[in-house]
């Protein structure tokens, strides 16, 4: 592939960049281990390759280097793009930052960091969140799978080793599960007292065992995040652009690049 011209060769160089970058960060982490105190995944996934039965139980250092990658290509993207649709979505609908912000404003204050402790206390603002996540539907079509054994479900038969993909957009999206499931409605995760409700059609980190490994990281980062931003901010679209909600398809959907006006409250 790396003989033919096109754009999976920036992706190639990336990855390199990327891995080389991970490589001296492993070498520092290898020159100043101490077994009696990890600091981090390098120094346990290292402790553990000391004591591991060598690269059958998969504990060598190029592993360690493609599990670094993974965690770095599945953590950041997905957290940051989920950030850019809930810029997007509260600046098109003003009415919704307002209320995002008086619930801020009422429950942690301006001067307070934000923290995990007031999320129960900040329905409203949860429900906005889980909206963005649902409506932006970042991983649309999951990730591949294969059957490990010969199974029925739902009446089909999927024999072992059948490649499956179990679409996230569809249950998002699902007319059967969502009051109104194309608008941008926070009111889907909220009931008649204004409390916040879980639904089980959000699976926008897909389900099961192989369900995403950084759900509860990224839960947090995205709440300490989006309270921190409409804290301190308000979000507007510069005079006279129109801001689109198209979707860019990638390794995951994006909103198209955009310009905001960002005024400190
Ligand atoms: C808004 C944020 C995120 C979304 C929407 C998301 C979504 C997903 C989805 C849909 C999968 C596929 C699950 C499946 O195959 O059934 C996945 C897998 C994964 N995610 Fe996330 N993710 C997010 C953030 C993160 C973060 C912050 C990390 C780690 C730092 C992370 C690490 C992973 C890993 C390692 C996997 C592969 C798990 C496996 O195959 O067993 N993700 N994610």
């Amino acid at each position: 592939m790396k003989h033919l011209p096109g754009r999976h060769n920036v992706l190639f160089r990336n990855y390199e960049f990327v891995s080389k970058f991970i490589r001296k960060n492993l070498d520092k982490h290898k020159a100043d281990l101490d077994s009696s105190n990890p600091q981090c995944y390098m120094d346990s996934f290292l402790i553990e390759k000391e004591n591991s039965h060598g690269p059958v139980e998969g504990f060598t250092e190029d592993n360690l280097v493609c599990c670094t990658l993974d965690l770095f290509t599945a953590g950041t993207e997905t957290t940051s793009t989920t950030l850019r649709w809930a810029l997007l979505y509260l600046i098109k609908h003003p009415e919704i930052q307002d209320k995002v912000q008086e619930e801020i404003d009422r429950v942690t204050g301006q001067t307070r960091q934000p923290c995990m402790a007031a999320r129960p206390n900040l329905p409203y603002t949860e429900a906005v969140l889980h909206e963005v996540q649902r409506r932006g539907d970042i991983v649309p079509l999951n990730r591949a799978r294969m059957a490990g054994k010969d199974t029925t479900l739902a009446g089909y038969f999927i024999p072992k080793g059948t490649m499956l993909m179990p679409i996230l957009h569809s249950v998002l999206f699902d007319e059967t599960e969502w009051e109104t499931p194309n608008s941008f409605n926070p009111e889907h995760f909220l009931d008649k007292e204004g409390k916040f409700v879980r639904r089980d059609a959000f699976l926008p980190f897909s389900a099961g065992k192989r369900v995403c490994l950084g759900e509860q990281l990224a839960k947090m980062e995205l709440f300490l995040f989006f309270v921190g931003l409409f804290q301190k901010f308000r979000f507007s679209a510069v005079e006279g652009a129109q801001l689109s909600t198209e979707r860019v398809v990638g390794v995951t959907l994006t909103p198209q690049p955009f310009k905001i006006y960002v005024k400190a409250r």
